[in-house]
């Protein structure tokens, strides 16, 4: 079993990144810009937009961070959104969800700049991954595709059985890995909620992706010998023995899940700081899309 290490991928991605800022400031370039709005107080949230501005700050772009009230009107967060689509200084910036029940999300999403959705979540951004266009691919999907280019997984021909078919993971993974591409042209199962014999299905993927929410719901009968597991869970569930009274918690049982597999990802230190490294990757291509 070899570990799918995202910390130290993600690492050395920064770390390219650092490198590319380094450059363009030496060139007299522009240095990439990223918003972030964030609305309410969910600490998952919270720990996710400040890694996000902490990423930015080690890598030299400059950042943003937009806060809002719960209990912010829908026209207040649109208008927001309008005046950082005007903002020539904002390069991309991103909404992170989830919102309140009584804000229209899609509404939200839409009304973002395509240009500037370095989330991905825009259906433009959408259409255009599935037609391999230049755009942005959504954060989390594009960081599983990083990982296992560059940890040298072959994925062509293989069985990839992806579980969760979210609008940010399941659904735009199950493209890209389906597409004729290098990650990809993988033989793709969406499994879900309504999946009948999904332990079954599971039980003969090549290629196995957790993405439910559900934590340590793949257990070792669900997974082939030799399997590549990767996990994209991140549930808070109470430890006490830890400094901040929780721990992260993936979709997968990896003590017993583990032994079985050729390449496991860990939670945390796995998809997440992927996710956090392609949205950086994602910036810097916004003023590179622009020709900046
Ligand atoms: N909520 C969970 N994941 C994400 C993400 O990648 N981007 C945003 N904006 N919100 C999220």
């Amino acid at each position: 079993m070899q570990l799918l290490d995202g910390k130290a991928t993600a690492m050395q991605i920064r770390e390219e990144l650092a490198q590319a800022v380094k450059q363009r400031k030496q060139d007299g370039k522009k240095i990439p810009h990223l918003a972030a709005i964030l609305v309410g107080n969910d600490g998952g949230s919270i720990t996710y937009v400040n890694a996000k501005v902490k990423a930015c700050e080690e890598i030299g772009f400059e950042s943003t961070l937009i806060r809002y009230d719960d209990s912010v009107p829908e026209e207040i967060l649109l208008g927001k959104v309008h005046s950082l689509n005007e903002d020539k200084s904002i390069d991309g910036f991103i909404v992170q969800l989830p919102l309140p029940a009584h804000i229209d999300e899609l509404k939200i999403t839409q009304a973002i700049d395509p240009k500037k959705d370095v989330d991905g979540f825009h259906p433009t951004n959408l259409g255009n991954m599935i037609l391999n266009i230049p755009g942005f691919v959504s954060a989390t999907p594009a960081g599983i595709v990083e990982l296992i280019a560059r940890n040298g997984i072959d994925t062509e021909g293989k069985n990839c059985v992806i579980i969760g078919r979210s609008n940010i993971v399941g659904t735009p993974l199950s493209i890209l890995l389906g597409r004729n591409a290098n990650p990809g042209n993988c033989t793709v199962t969406l499994a879900h909620s309504k999946t009948e014999n999904l332990a079954e299905i599971c039980s003969k993927a090549d290629i196995l992706i957790a993405a439910i929410g559900q934590p340590g719901f793949v257990t070792a009968e669900m997974v082939k010998e030799g399997a590549v597991v990767i996990d994209v869970g991140t549930t808070r569930v109470d430890d006490a023995s830890k400094p901040k009274g929780w721990k992260l918690v993936g979709d997968v049982n990896f003590e017993e899940v583990a032994p079985k597999t050729s390449f496991i990802s860990p939670v945390p230190g796995g998809v997440g700081p992927m996710t956090i490294a392609s949205l950086m990757m994602n910036t810097l291509k916004a003023m590179e899309l622009k020709g900046k």
